[in-house]
Order: C-alpha cells, then structure tokens, then sequence
C-alpha cells in the first residue's frame, strides 16, 4: 500500500483545479525540504512496532481508544495554537480549520469509546503531554514553528487516513456509518491530493529565510519523533494489556479475525 508513497511524497505539486501559485519546484520549496528532511524520520516511524501491527490489522481496542485520546490532546494544542496564530502572516495561508480542524471529531470518537461521560474517563499520558508542552511552547513563543506540527499531522492525516480507517474498521469490527473513526474523515475536503498541492503551495508561498526553512525541517523531525515516542508507549502499555490482543487479532465466536493480509 505503500508502494506509491517514495514516488509521490516529493513529487511535482501546481497541476489540479485548486493549485496556486507557481507550477514548478525549487530545492528551496517548503514543501520539499519538509518531504526530504523528514523521509528518514517518516521511515522510522511506519516501523514502529505499534504501526507495523495497526497496518496488519492487530489492533487493541483499548490500545486503539487510548491512541484517539493521545490525538485528542494533541489537536486539541495545537488548533488552540493554530486559533491563537490564524492572523501571523507566517501562519494564516495554512489555516483551514473547515477543512481540517480534529478536535470536534476526536471528541465525537471518544463520546463514541468512552460514553457520555468520557471527558472524566480520558486523561493526557506522559509522551503526549510532552508533545502537547512542545505544541503549546511553539505556538506561544515561536509560532513559525506551528508549521511544522501543522505539516507533520495534518498532511499524515490526508496521505493514510482512508485506509487506516478500513484497517480499523475491520479489525475492531466498528460500524459501517464511521461512528468511532470521525478523526479520519475529512468531510470538507473532496480531493485529499489536490489539497495536498493546495497546502504544499501555500507553504511554498510563506516567505521565509533560509536559517528559518531549516528550523522548520528540524522541528518537523521533532514532530514525527513525538509521534513516536507516543507509538512507543501505546505499545509498552499493550504489554499490560496482552489478553485484549485476542478480541481483535484471533477469530472471536467463529468470525474471522483482524488481520487484513
Ligand atoms: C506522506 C504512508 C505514517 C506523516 C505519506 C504518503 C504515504 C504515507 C503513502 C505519501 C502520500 C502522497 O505523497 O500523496 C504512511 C504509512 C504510514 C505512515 C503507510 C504508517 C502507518 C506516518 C506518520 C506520520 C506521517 C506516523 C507522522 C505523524 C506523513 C507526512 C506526509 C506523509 C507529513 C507528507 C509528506 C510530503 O508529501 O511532504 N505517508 N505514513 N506518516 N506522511 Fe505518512
């Protein structure tokens, strides 16, 4: 499924109907400094052993449920960020919070796992505060940096969104109708592709000096490694839990299992 993805992360952007701006590439672009600079790093993360078994369809529900309230803290930071910063001229020709903002959708998800209480069942864990503090950090002292979270999440969110959802749907056997998996519906947004070109060449647009390009790049590596270190604890947390690995990954009552391969 990824066999496209090193093809097209730094491929050509400013064809489609919603692209603006310049129709070739520089070395210089945001958007392929942002792709180059975190290759390595977005390597790393597809193998993390907790991606690596959501991929296969080895998915814990409760590890799952405990994965949207890490995302809900860390949306919830960053579009506070995001709000406080929508007018910066080094931030507001990416703000789209029609069309990407997860907060109110990660928190439809928890009412989902959680019931209608969920608010006093969920709280923030070690990595994701540290991601949080680091958000928040960013968005009060050095809103350039938002940037590179914004990039970092939402522009993941639109390259493997669909098909993590019908790995998940699958595999916790969740309704057909996405209740539970709102966090990777983009309902604003017809064409993730096009998007994409219209986010890369709005990042492209922001004029910035070179030193600066390069702190972005630096915190976007930041970023995935954020999101690992919340990978990473989802799955020392799983070692706890390891009875739970039978309701999604072996056939339960005669069903078939999770596994997708
Ligand atoms: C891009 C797959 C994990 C962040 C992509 C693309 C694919 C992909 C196919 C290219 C889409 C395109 O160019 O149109 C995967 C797979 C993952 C994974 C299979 C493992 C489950 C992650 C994680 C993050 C992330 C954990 C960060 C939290 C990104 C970003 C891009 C991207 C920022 C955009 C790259 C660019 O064009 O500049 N991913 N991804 N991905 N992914 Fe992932």
């Amino acid at each position: 499924m990824s066999a496209e993805k090193m093809a097209t992360t730094a491929s050509a952007n400013g064809a489609g109907p919603v692209s603006e701006g310049k129709d070739t590439l520089s070395p210089e672009d945001l958007s392929e400094l942002l792709a180059l600079g975190t290759k390595e790093v977005h390597e790393k993360a597809e193998n993390t052993q907790f991606v690596k078994d959501f991929l296969r369809g080895r998915i814990r529900k409760e590890l799952f449920k405990l994965g949207a309230v890490a995302l809900y803290y860390t949306y919830t930071a960053m579009e506070e960020e995001i709000e406080r910063n929508k007018d910066h001229p080094h931030f507001a020709p990416l703000y789209f919070p029609t069309e990407l903002h997860r907060h109110e959708a990660l928190a439809r998800d928890l009412e989902y796992f959680y019931g209608p209480d969920w608010e006093s069942k969920v709280s923030c864990s070690k990595a994701a505060q540290r991601y949080v503090d680091r958000i928040h950090q960013v968005g009060q002292d050095d809103p350039v940096l938002l940037v590179s979270h914004a990039y970092t999440r939402y522009m993941g969110d639109l390259s493997g969104g669909q098909v993590l959802k019908k790995v998940a749907q699958r595999a916790m056997k969740l309704p057909p109708t996405g209740e539970g998996l709102e966090f990777y519906q983009f309902d604003g947004i017809h064409s993730a592709k096009e998007f994409k070109q219209l986010y890369r060449s709005r990042m492209n647009e922001l004029v910035l000096d070179g030193d600066t390009k390069k702190r972005l790049v630096d915190e976007a590596v930041k970023a995935f490694q954020f999101n690992m270190e919340v990978f990473d604890e989802l799955e020392e947390i799983g070692k706890t839990i390891q009875e739970d690995v039978l309701d999604a990954g072996v056939p339960v009552h005669g069903a078939m299992g999770g596994d997708i391969s």
